[in-house]
C-alpha cells in the first residue's frame, strides 16, 4: 500500500504536434480534496482521461489505489468514479430508479440498501421518489454523484462539477463532495473556478503548459507573493491573483 491515492510522475501526452501534458508529477493524499486548476485547454480532462484509463499516456506513470492506469487498468477502473460534463440521469425515472438500475448494471451487492444509504449521503432521501426530471441542476448533479458512489470507490474524479450550475447549487455539490471526503474519500476535481478551488480544496495544483507549476495549500499558494501590504485593511491577495502572477498572465486590471 502506498500513501497517496493517486500517484503521477512524469505524465506526458501529445495529440498529434500538440504536447499536451509534458512530464505532469502530482500525488494524491488519501481523503484528501485536490483542485486542479488549468486556463482552458490547459490539459485538465486529458489528464484525468488518463486517470481514468479511457486515454493511455505516452510515457510517465500514473497509479490509483496502487494500481497502475497503465499495467493493471482493470484494478484503477475499479477503483475510481468518474463523474463528468455529460449526465447519466434518466428523467424519466426517479432518484430510487436511477440508482437502482445502475447499481444492478454494477452487480453491487445488497442494492436497495446501498441505494438507501448514497441518498441520504447526499442528502436526497427527500426527494428519492420524484423523477429525475423534476430536479433542479444542484440536485441532479449530486444524484450523479451519488450514482457514480456505487460500489464505494475510494477515488472520484470530478471534471468541472460545478459548471452552469447556480451558486446555491454549486455550494450543494461542494457539501457533497466535502462531505465525501470526511468519509475517508479521495477527491481530484477540476474548475475553472478560482473560488471553488478556494472553498473546497485541501491542496491546489495549477496546470501549466503541460507541468504542475505549483501545488500546495491556499496558504502556501498565496505566500508566493510578496506579503499583504498593510495599509487601513490587509488585503490577502486572491487565488485569482496568485493563479495570474504564477502563470506569468497581466491581471486583468491593476490593483485598485
Ligand atoms: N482528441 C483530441 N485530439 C486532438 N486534440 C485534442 C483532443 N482532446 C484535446 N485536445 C487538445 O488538447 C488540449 C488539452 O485539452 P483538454 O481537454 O485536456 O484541456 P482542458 O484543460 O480540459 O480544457 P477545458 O478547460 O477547456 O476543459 C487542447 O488544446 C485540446 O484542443
Ligand atoms: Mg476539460
Amino acid at each position: 500500500m502506498t500513501a497517496a491515492a493517486i500517484e503521477i510522475s512524469g505524465l506526458r501526452h501529445a495529440y498529434g504536434d500538440l504536447e499536451v501534458l509534458r512530464g505532469v508529477d502530482l500525488d494524491v493524499a488519501r481523503g484528501s480534496i485536490v483542485a486542479l486548476l488549468g486556463s482552458n485547454g490547459a490539459g485538465k480532462t486529458t489528464l484525468i482521461r488518463i486517470l481514468s484509463t479511457l486515454q493511455r499516456a505516452d510515457a510517465g506513470r500514473a497509479s490509483v489505489a496502487g494500481h497502475d492506469v497503465a499495467a493493471a487498468p482493470a484494478g484503477a477502473r475499479a477503483a475510481i468514479s468518474l463523474t463528468g460534463q455529460l449526465s447519466a440521469v434518466d428523467e424519466v425515472l426517479t432518484g430510487r430508479e436511477n440508482m437502482l438500475l445502475v447499481a444492478r448494471l454494477r452487480r453491487v451487492p445488497d442494492p436497495g440498501a446501498a441505494v438507501d444509504r448514497l441518498l441520504a449521503r447526499l442528502d436526497l432521501a427527500g426527494a428519492a421518489e420524484r423523477r429525475a426530471g423534476t430536479y433542479s441542476g444542484g440536485m441532479r448533479r449530486r444524484l450523479d454523484l451519488a450514482m457514480s458512489l456505487l460500489g464505494d470507490p475510494p477515488v472520484i474524479l470530478l471534471d468541472e462539477p460545478t459548471t452552469g450550475l447556480d451558486p446555491e447549487a454549486r455550494r450543494e455539490v461542494w457539501a457533497a463532495v466535502r462531505e465525501l471526503a470526511a468519509g475517508g474519500t479521495t477527491v481530484l476535481l477540476t474548475t475553472q473556478t478560482l473560488d471553488e478551488a478556494e472553498h473546497l480544496a485541501d491542496r491546489i495544483a495549477i496546470l501549466h503548459e503541460g507541468r504542475i507549476i505549483v501545488d500546495g495549500t491556499l496558504a502556501q499558494l498565496r505566500a508566493l507573493l510578496p506579503a499583504p501590504t498593510v495599509e487601513l485593511v490587509e488585503k490577502q491577495p486572491t487565488l485569482e491573483e496568485v493563479f495570474l502572477a504564477v502563470i506569468g498572465a497581466k491581471p486583468a486590471k491593476e490593483a485598485s
